[in-house]
């Protein structure tokens, strides 16, 4: 079995944007945590990263052929895509939203996630370590 991790838009920048916020870990530290916890429970991974909405919307779709569910920080996405909520409506596969900040304890515009009423679990505030959390639960519910 194989999950998508999927990383929106400005993800590529950890480590070096806005540390006070998102801590000094990158992309690549993203990786090797979310894969470690999936390899501890067989499953296989595929990273995709990318700034542009239909980018993620066609790897949503992507993950239709060979994906049991996916792990999604939409960055920014979050507080505004309808399309990327309706692709994961549409692929009908279980999904864990996962947020390295807590996006409650930010600005108003953050609060709301177009996401997380379809999502089967989100994370939000635990760092880098919530991608670890996030494969865990999925790997508990595909
Ligand atoms: C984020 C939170 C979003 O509000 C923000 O736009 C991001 C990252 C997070 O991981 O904390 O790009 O999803």
């Amino acid at each position: 079995k194989r999950i998508l991790v999927l990383n929106g838009p400005n993800l590529n920048l950890l480590g070096t944007r806005n540390p006070a916020v998102y801590g000094t870990d990158t992309l690549a530290d993203v990786e090797r945590v979310a894969s470690t916890a999936a390899e501890a429970h067989g499953l296989a991974t595929r990273f995709v990263q990318s700034n542009s909405e239909g980018a993620l919307i066609d790897a949503i779709h992507a993950a239709r052929e060979d994906c049991v569910g996916i792990v999604i920080n939409p960055g920014a996405y979050t507080h505004t895509s309808i399309a990327i909520r309706d692709a994961l409506e549409a692929v009908a596969m279980p999904f864990v939203e996962i947020h390295v900040s807590n996006v409650y304890a930010r600005e108003e515009f953050r609060h709301r996630s177009y996401l997380s009423g379809l999502a089967s679990c989100v994370i939000a505030g635990a760092g880098i370590q919530g991608y670890g959390f996030a494969v865990e639960r999925l790997a508990a519910i595909v």
